[in-house]
């Protein structure tokens, strides 16, 4: 772990605010990092751990979290309207597709609003949960990220076989990659959390964006799986996805959180 450590430092932008945590079993970095933020923690804490045995996705779903993948989560104390939380993941979801590019070389992007794929398959999921205070305001936000580093043993769980990849198809990745992916995602992330209503984020979100020309169906019950087919036209500059649909070619623009998508093609 001191290595390990070491090495995460040694590519860490100097002047970031951040303490690391490193762990090897969790249940749930994002479980944890609320209990130590309720406890008043400051802002900048991040832990990293190489395997979860309670990870937690969206829409209440478990996060399959092997010893292949990288499971990590910051403690944010954001000063903004719970409504614009959405800024924080989409962020995310640029430092962790820029940090992949550049780390390993493949083409990741961006899906709406918080999966980064390679090709079509999902490679990391973005999870931020946002803790109230008395007033309705944000009290502290965990950022959660979830990244398939490598190929499980045994290969992925058929629930997500079919979708899901690995940045490295085999069981280990080069040396150095894993510290210098987690350093990469964190430079980024918090050189533009220092300013996220920097217009020039939403354009650099719609760089990396898979969506614009996608076929997809919009379900806005998940778990009844009913929806509408749709082309996804563009993104806007606070991250509404605007949508064409098939039945009465009416346009629309989603706000994140109120649909899930799912790609037809
Ligand atoms: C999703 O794809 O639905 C979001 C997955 C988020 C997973 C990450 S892994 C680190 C952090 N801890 C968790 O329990 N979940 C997030």
């Amino acid at each position: 772990m001191t290595q390990e450590y070491e090495k995460i430092k040694a590519y860490l932008r100097k002047d970031l605010p951040v303490r690391l945590d490193l762990r090897d079993e969790v249940s749930s970095t994002n479980t944890l990092l609320k209990q130590i933020g309720a406890a008043g923690e400051p802002e900048g804490y991040i832990m990293v751990a190489r395997q979860q045995n309670m990870g937690r996705g969206r829409l209440g779903r478990s996060f399959l979290s092997p010893d292949s993948g990288i499971y990590m989560s910051a403690l944010l104390r954001p000063e903004m309207p719970v409504t614009e939380a959405v800024r924080i993941t989409c962020t995310a979801g640029i430092a962790v597709a820029e940090a992949i590019c550049e780390v390993t070389g493949l083409d990741a992007r961006v899906k709406w609003v918080n999966d980064v794929y390679v090709g079509d398959r999902k490679v990391c999921g973005i999870l931020t949960e946002s803790v109230l205070d008395e007033n309705g305001g944000i009290a502290f936000a965990v950022l959660g990220i979830g990244i398939n580093l490598c190929m499980p043993k045994g290969g992925f769980d058929a629930s997500i076989a079919g979708t899901a990849d690995a940045l490295y198809h085999e069981e280990t990745a080069p040396d150095g990659v894993r510290e210098r992916l987690i350093a990469e995602v964190w430079n980024r992330f918090f050189s533009m959390y220092q300013n996220l209503n920097n217009p020039e984020i939403a354009n650099r979100y719609r760089a990396l964006s898979m969506m614009p020309g996608r076929r997809i169906t919009v379900l806005s019950d998940y778990l009844t799986g009913v929806g509408r087919s749709a082309t996804a036209l563009s993104i806007d500059d606070d991250f509404g996805l605007t949508v064409r649909y098939d039945d009465d070619g009416t346009t629309e623009t989603l706000a994140t959180g109120d649909v899930s998508l799912r790609f037809l093609d």
